[in-house]
């Protein structure tokens, strides 16, 4: 910018381009008080824009334009990597911007990718060498399962979502027990987590998601239920691959119990939660009952292979 803007001049500026039905001025132009405001200091001033852009991605998905909304997304998550100097391949780059205009999901916080990206090179090395069906317990709005899906599709062209499942309440998060609120203090976002740990946080409705979903990959299974009522319905089916995002204690335990014998060999289990407190002693303690090396990752997941 020429010359420094308000909050104010940037969000209406913005507004007004987006109107006018010229997105990418908006973008840019929201992008650029990013710039200025980091610059400045302005925290607040920063997440006020990343929310605006943030509803200009979304509302690609309320006009149910992926297309569109994939590359404005695609965009967004290029600045905001660029203005944190750092990279992820540009394939799951592009998974990535697909998934989230898919679902609906914001691209913010940005921290997110680099922990999905893990989830999805995991999951590429083991789909690779070990066959078998894939679960995901805790889908929200059904980004990450997206992302397997994409991923998966990639070398498999025709396949429409055959053998992946979801679990989840879609009543959002259960209530949480004395082990998940058992912070340490070298947690380093025990105040984000606390906040994030109410009763029914998350919750999508069944719907939507089904919606998200079933429109990409029309035969993958939907499973509501709390965790682990619907587990039955995949009883004598053996997976490759199970992702547990479910943050709490009691269903990431349960969902451990349920799939660790129906792994197949070389088949991994991981976990988006290794530092919310509950569901890191879930997976300590089953991995220590069981004789298991559990290895944790850099972006806070753990997984565990079956040998
Ligand atoms: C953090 S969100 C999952 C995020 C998702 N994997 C993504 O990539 O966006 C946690 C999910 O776990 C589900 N969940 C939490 N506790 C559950 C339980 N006891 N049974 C079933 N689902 C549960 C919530 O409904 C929510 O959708």
């Amino acid at each position: 910018m020429a010359e420094d803007f308000t909050l104010q001049e940037v969000l209406s500026d913005a507004d007004a381009y987006y109107a006018a039905g010229a997105a990418r001025g908006a973008v840019e132009l929201l992008l650029q008080g990013w710039e200025q405001f980091e610059a400045a200091g302005m925290d607040s001033a920063v997440e006020a824009v990343q929310l605006a852009l943030a509803r200009i991605c979304h509302a690609y998905w309320v006009k149910r334009d992926f297309a569109a909304g994939a590359q404005i997304t695609a965009m967004v998550v290029s600045a905001a990597l660029a203005r944190a100097r750092r990279t992820v391949e540009p394939g799951f780059a592009a998974v990535y911007a697909q998934a989230v205009a898919a679902t609906g999901t914001s691209p913010f916080p940005l921290r997110r990718i680099f922990r999905h990206q893990n989830l999805i090179r995991l999951f590429s090395r083991v789909c690779a060498d070990v066959s078998g069906e894939v679960a995901e317990c805790g889908c929200a709005r059904g980004l990450s399962f997206m992302e397997l899906c994409l991923s998966f599709r990639k070398d498999h062209p025709d396949w429409a979502g055959e053998g992946f499942h979801v679990f989840d309440s879609f009543q959002g998060l259960s209530e949480p027990g004395k082990k998940d609120l058992a912070f340490v203090a070298s947690d380093a976002d025990r105040a984000q987590t606390a906040r994030n740990m109410l009763p029914g946080n998350f919750a999508v409705a069944f719907e939507l998601v089904r919606e998200n979903i079933h429109r990409e990959f029309p035969r993958a299974e939907l499973h509501p239920g709390w965790i682990p009522s619907a587990f039955p319905a995949v009883a004598g089916r053996s997976f490759s691959f199970v992702h547990l995002d479910v943050d709490l204690y009691q269903p990431t335990l349960d969902s451990l119990d349920y799939f660790f014998p129906r792994l197949a060999g070389g088949g991994a289990i991981v976990t988006d939660d290794y530092n919310w407190p509950g569901a890191r002693a879930a997976f300590d303690e089953f991995c220590a009952a069981h004789g298991l090396q559990l290895q944790a990752t850099d972006t806070s997941q753990a997984f565990v292979l079956k040998s």
